[in-house]
């Protein structure tokens, strides 16, 4: 897929930059041309030496030095793709603000190519308001990003905030552009997270549902050229939605109405929440205060959104539904492909360690109304995002 591919890698002072050996080692075993741009923090933690003999290419650093003056422009003509890996949190900063005190920036405000960022950093830095705005600059500026991964950080700590790994880099590369524009004109409507269903001015009933995969979905359709509606629950994390329209709701009656408001100028809908099942048949204006030892609360069924929206479904829209399992998986998604007239169920199975809800990745397999199957491994959340989006365009292009 890199065969031929020309990358340029700019290294970031960031503790993964250890990692970038790796990336160019994996990205010139694909066929891949890479030619290194490091800041002066990256020296730190990795040796020139090093990305210059895997590369097979000297590594720049400076913009200029004594009577030579590095091209930065021609660079990045070079390049058909700039990937910056690891990307720190201090130059992200700076791309956001479009400073250019070094080589690798000065590449990146000038580059003309796709560039694709792939941060790491603690994840109190992560999760900053200064940084979700800078990463929010950043995708609507054009850029691509390979979310950062949860697991250990240099701090010691665990969270979110690890630099994807090589594999996974590799895999956005090779699927870059290849679905680019393929769903120009076409409206998308994505539901994500759970549902909260009011018992009492304090307290609900709610899930576990972070949201990430069904925001990962509406990203990713962005990305091919849909135009996105997200319709998205109450969820705790905060996410980069550039570019897509979101509608906040809180209950499954409010999910309902806003999916069914957009639906009829959707082409294709993804039903990606966690809806609640159910709802108290009756919310107390007050607080409810403990009284008996035990205590009964009626609910009602909350409205089925994903069958209603197959009830009136025409011809020329798409909608997939997710089912949720923890036995008869197959079996039991292949009866709400039917019964909620769905055109494609993505099964999600809570048997598969490292799926569903809150991990950052999921497993999945995925079934269509004209029998056809597909069975996924475990992936990074964008990754099966992209596997469901690749599968969609397959799908409607027959
Ligand atoms: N769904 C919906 N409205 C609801 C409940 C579910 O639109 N009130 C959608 C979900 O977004 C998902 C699909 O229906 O796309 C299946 O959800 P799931 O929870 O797996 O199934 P349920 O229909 O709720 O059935 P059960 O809980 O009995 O498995």
């Amino acid at each position: 897929m890199l065969k031929g591919k020309k990358i340029l890698l700019g290294v970031t002072g960031s503790i993964a930059a250890y990692k970038a050996a790796l990336l160019v080692r994996a990205l010139i075993k694909e066929g891949a041309e890479v030619k290194v741009i490091m800041t002066e923090a990256a020296k730190s933690f990795i040796s020139p030496l090093t990305l210059a003999t895997l590369s097979k290419h000297p590594v720049s650093v400076d913009l200029f030095k004594e009577d030579t003056w590095a091209n930065h422009v021609m660079l990045g003509r070079w390049a058909d793709i700039m990937l910056v890996a690891p990307l720190s949190c201090n130059t992200l900063s700076k791309m956001a603000a479009g400073l250019c005190d070094n080589l690798l920036l000065a590449v990146y405000l000038s580059a003309t190519c796709p560039v694709m960022l792939v941060p790491a950093m603690d994840e109190d830095m992560w999760k900053h308001p200064a940084t979700r705005k800078n990463m929010e600059t950043l995708v609507s500026h054009g850029n691509i990003i390979v979310p950062v991964e949860n697991g250990e950080l240099a701090s010691g700590l665990f969270g979110e905030g690890r630099m994807a790994e090589p594999e996974t880099i590799i895999a956005a590369l090779s699927r870059q552009g290849k679905n680019e524009g393929r769903l120009n004109g076409k409206k998308a409507l994505v539901t994500a997270g759970p549902t909260y269903e009011h018992i009492d001015p304090v307290r609900f009933i709610g899930n576990h549902s972070s949201g990430k995969m069904g925001v990962a979905i509406a990203r990713e359709l962005f990305q091919c050229g849909a135009e996105v509606t997200l319709v998205l629950g109450p969820v705790s994390d905060t996410f980069v939605l550039d570019g897509l329209k979101v509608v906040h709701v809180q209950s499954a009656e409010e999910m309902f109405y806003a999916c069914n408001r957009a639906f009829e100028k959707t082409d294709i809908a993804v039903m990606a929440a966690a809806v609640a099942d159910y709802t108290p048949a009756v919310v107390a204006p007050e607080k409810i205060k403990k009284k008996e030892e035990s205590w009964q609360m009626t609910l009602k069924k909350t409205p089925d959104i994903l069958k209603s929206l197959g009830q009136k479904k025409t011809g020329k829209q798409l909608l997939v539904g997710f089912a949720l399992e923890t036995n008869n998986e197959r079996e039991n998604a292949l009866s709400k492909l039917q019964q909620k007239n769905a055109d494609i169920m993505v099964l999600n199975s809570l048997r598969d360690s490292g799926a569903g809800f809150g991990t950052d990745t999921n497993k999945v397999s995925v079934f269509d109304r004209n029998g056809g199957e597909k069975y996924f491994d475990l992936k990074s959340k964008a990754g099966v995002a992209k596997d469901i989006v690749d599968y969609i365009i397959e799908y409607i292009h027959v």
